[in-house]
């Protein structure tokens, strides 16, 4: 199975390193392939192959690491290629201000990008893992969660499945629409740890759970 991770931003950077040790060959796409080599050399990532967009975009599991506004765009653009393909979602419908959402109460940006994408598998993921937490992922000997959501069960089984070797505790979260819930999740605990003083190194764990590693 190819895995691809697309953005070279602070969740690209943190996702490509978290997800290289356990998916070989992992291509990082960008707008610009320049951009992704130097940013795979700075971090020493020899392994991880640095790739234009269409490229990236021939992955089986394509990790996408944009903004939820250029997100919509971006999948207009190339429905065609991702057409068939499993494709992660992480984006947050916040304002540019991270005072409020962009989407009402009853919808997520994860259904929105299923909605544009019909021919393609969204599935949700890292919605509430703030970009330091993929640099540092273990707090106090914890993992945190990270909830993983479609309405396709068999790309979420695959998603689980590829994610079960990282250092988080991976669950099932369900159908896509628990994303509006997931989504806003995000933004209260940005203002909790704000107020607290540990921004951007925040992120959920579920007290009660077992303390196994993922959904099986
Ligand atoms: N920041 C967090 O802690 C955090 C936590 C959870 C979820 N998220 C979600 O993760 C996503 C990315 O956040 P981030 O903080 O990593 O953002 P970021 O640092 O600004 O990176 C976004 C990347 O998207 C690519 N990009 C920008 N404009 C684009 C366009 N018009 N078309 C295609 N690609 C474009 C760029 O990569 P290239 O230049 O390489 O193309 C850019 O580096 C957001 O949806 C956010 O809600 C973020």
């Amino acid at each position: 199975m190819k895995v691809s991770v697309i953005g070279t931003g602070r969740m690209g950077g943190g996702l490509v390193r978290v997800l290289a040790p356990v998916a070989p060959g992992l291509t990082w796409g960008s707008r610009t392939v320049e951009k992704a080599r130097s940013c795979a050399e700075e971090r020493g990532l020899a392994d991880v192959r640095p790739a234009g967009m269409e490229e990236a975009l021939a992955a089986d599991v394509i990790v996408h690491a944009l903004w939820f506004k250029d997100v919509i765009p971006w999948a207009a653009q190339y429905e065609e290629s991702l057409a068939g393909k499993i494709l992660v979602d992480i984006a947050n419908p916040f304002t540019a201000d991270f005072t409020d959402f962009t989407l009402g109460w009853g919808q997520s940006a994860a259904e929105r990008l299923q909605a544009a994408l019909p021919r393609t598998r969204i599935v949700g993921a890292f919605k509430n893992t703030f970009w330091r937490v993929l640099e540092r992922p273990v707090h106090e000997g914890l993992t945190s969660d990270v909830f993983v959501t479609s309405d396709d069960e068999e790309a979420k089984r695959t998603v689980l499945h590829l994610l079960r070797g990282l250092p988080f505790r991976v669950m099932d979260g369900g159908l896509l629409r628990n994303n509006r819930t997931i989504e806003r999740m995000t933004l209260f605990e940005r203002e909790l740890a704000m107020r607290n003083g540990h921004y951007p190194y925040v992120s959920w764990r579920l007290f009660g759970r077992e303390n196994d590693s993922s959904d099986k």
